[in-house]
């Protein structure tokens, strides 16, 4: 893993952007697994910003987002679709067949599960993940728990990531209890993983996802057995880091 310091979250952001940037030149047809959040909004402001400088194009770029709630649709403002077109694929040329999401209003969650499964293998899978972090050391919404989960599955969220995540709701009761989200083993056959983390707030799980035992209660601690994992983060969130 390589552990890169951050002096802010702009600088983060384009180390991030960077990165990405170099995988869309090298591989036009990259596929790109996506992450919502704070902590990518930068990331995807520095995209935009070398798409419009002609520096990268997204025509042949395919996406897979990592996860979505249950029982939004597309067009509620706080589903992930909804903030991925904000941040990013409304101002780029990604082609809308490119773009792959997880429907959280699906009837059939096993179905829709699996399809999203093999549509990444169909693909060929991920070339380059980009992650953010939970207060708690979940990745995606591999939420704490007894055992890992591979695949994509159906995951209650817990209480601290449903009070992390109200402020963008009008209240906490809007946050939806339940999301579908990619698995830890769907994460890490990704080729390349890019993890963006800022603040004081997260440094004690960034410790445990760096320096602590790789357990599923700190999902983000998987990432320690990856080949090829960019873990970007500032100066606060790694604080506590002792080696
Ligand atoms: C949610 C998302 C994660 C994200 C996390 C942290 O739980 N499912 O993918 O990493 O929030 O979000 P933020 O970056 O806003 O702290």
């Amino acid at each position: 893993m390589r552990v890169i310091e951050a002096g802010s979250y702009s600088e983060m952001s384009e180390r991030a952007a960077a990165i990405i940037a170099a995988q869309m030149i090298l591989k036009p047809d990259s596929v790109l697994g996506l992450a919502t959040g704070s902590s990518p909004v930068g990331t995807y402001e520095s995209l935009v910003k070398k798409y419009d400088q002609g520096i990268i194009d997204f025509d042949q770029t395919k996406t897979f987002n990592l996860d979505e709630y249950v029982g939004l649709p597309p067009t509620n403002d706080q589903s992930y679709r909804y903030f991925m077109e904000e941040n990013l694929f409304s101002h780029v040329n990604v082609k809308s067949e490119n773009i792959n999401f997880l429907d959280g209003m699906t009837a059939n969650i096993q179905g829709e599960c699996q399809r999203y499964e093999q549509r990444i293998e169909e693909i060929g899978g991920i070339d380059l993940q980009l992650l953010g972090m939970g207060h708690n050391g979940h990745i995606a919404f591999n939420e704490p728990a007894g055992q890992f989960v591979a695949d994509t599955h159906l995951v209650e969220l817990s209480q601290s990531t449903i009070d992390a995540n109200k402020r963008f709701f009008e209240s906490g009761n809007d946050v939806p209890r339940q999301a579908l989200t990619m698995g830890v083993a769907s994460i890490m056959k990704a080729r390349t993983i890019v993890m963006v983390v800022s603040g004081e707030e997260k440094a004690e799980a960034v410790r445990k996802a760096i320096e602590g035992s790789i357990v599923p209660e700190v999902s983000a601690s998987v990432l320690q057995m990856h080949p090829d994992v960019y873990f970007i983060a500032d100066s606060a969130a790694l604080s506590l880091l002792k080696g």
